[in-house]
């Protein structure tokens, strides 16, 4: 192994990549990781030198925080590769700054924007040959933070690990799902953590979206906890609505994530001419849309799926099937390929989002 020192971080990198040996044709989402990764520990009241290593195992006491308390946050971002080599990330300022709200709400320290950013470049800059060209290819980028103070007090850890891993990814999920809207279930309360990217956010999900599945729905659409009427949040995604011509999205609050996927879908939608409406939506809204033939797609919106179409609904055990709509007149695929086409440099990025390495 070969260790070199870059602005202040230290890299340590693998001896032989692994590279040659990935099916980059065939991924699973999330199950390959690049050659390496980037750790920051927290301890004594600050953070210590950012570390580029060999991804691999880590080892921890049994009384670690994080197994206990769950005292754990995490971002999704993408990098893309374009046609001359290059590679951007997309909006990652956002992804630091929404990592840091998530950080607060669970009492864990801030990390600066030098540590995490400049550090996942450097990652990126290393595994760059992980980076793919094409259509619906990019790498996935996972930070997260875990408290590792050992002891079993419920309370917050003293020490943190600030880690980032990489994965080459496609698209999340394949083909059009079905899903189920919550009339039990709750992802978020008011008050409570549904904004952050904290772990338990989505554990929570874990069972409710087994008993879907288990039902015939890939997914669930989230309402509110207290009255479950309102739409919120699809599966891991924000969720979007197209009644007649017009898009609709919830607003963002204590209970919906600050989706960079979503706002960016909303200038884009936006700067297409198309008339975007932020509100809240109710189930029967829905239904009484459907019965009039207005309502013409439900899609959701998030880093890992970009844009994840839905074929349908189920609510009170009636499933509402919604109308074909071919991609030239879809908003999902034309937002979708606005998004990827800026990610992918394909289109000018007149926002100014992307971001070279
Ligand atoms: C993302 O879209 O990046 C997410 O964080 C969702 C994840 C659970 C796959």
């Amino acid at each position: 192994m070969s260790l070199e020192s870059n602005n202040g971080i230290s890299i340590q990198k693998v001896e032989t990549s692994k590279i040659a040996s990935v099916d980059f044709e065939n991924l699973k989402f999330g199950s390959v990781f690049t050659d390496h990764m980037l750790v920051c520990h927290y301890k004594d009241g600050k953070w210590g030198q950012v570390e580029i290593k060999p991804y691999g195992p880590m080892s921890f006491a049994p009384s670690t925080n994080v197994f206990h308390y769950g005292q754990a946050i995490f971002e999704g971002m993408k990098a893309y590769k374009d046609a001359n080599e290059d590679v951007w990330l997309f909006r990652p300022r956002e992804n630091w700054a929404r990592f840091n709200k998530s950080a607060e709400r669970m009492a864990m320290p801030h990390i600066d924007e030098e540590r995490f950013v400049d550090g996942l470049k450097a990652l990126i800059n290393l595994d760059r040959d992980w980076v793919k060209q094409g259509e619906g290819n990019a790498l996935y980028i996972r930070p997260f933070m875990i408290g590792t103070h050992e002891g079993v007090v419920a309370g917050p850890s003293s020490e943190f690990m600030f880690c980032i891993i990489c994965s080459p990814a496609r698209t999340y999920y394949s083909g059009k799902v079905k899903v189920q809207i919550a009339e039990h279930y709750s992802r978020a309360a008011n008050g409570g953590v549904g904004y952050t990217k904290c772990s338990g956010n989505y554990a929570g999900q874990f069972y409710p979206t087994k008993l879907a599945q288990e039902a015939g729905y890939q997914q669930v659409i989230w309402t509110d906890d207290a009255t479950h009427t309102k739409l919120e949040e699809a599966g891991t995604m924000n969720v979007f609505f197209r009644i007649g011509d017009t898009l609709i999205t919830a607003p963002t609050s204590e209970r919906i994530l600050d989706g960079v996927t979503r706002k960016s879908l909303l200038d884009i939608a936006k700067s297409k001419g198309i008339n975007v409406e932020v509100k809240s939506i109710v189930v029967q809204d829905l239904i009484d849309a459907h019965a009039k033939g207005e309502l013409k797609e439900i899609f959701g919106a998030g880093t890992a799926v970009t844009v994840g179409q839905i074929e349908g609904f189920a609510f009170q055990e009636k499933y509402y099937q919604l109308p074909e709509v071919s991609d030239d007149n879809s908003f999902a695929i034309q937002l979708k390929t606005g998004l990827q086409g800026i990610q992918q440099k394909k289109i000018e990025d007149t926002f100014g989002w992307t971001e070279k390495i």
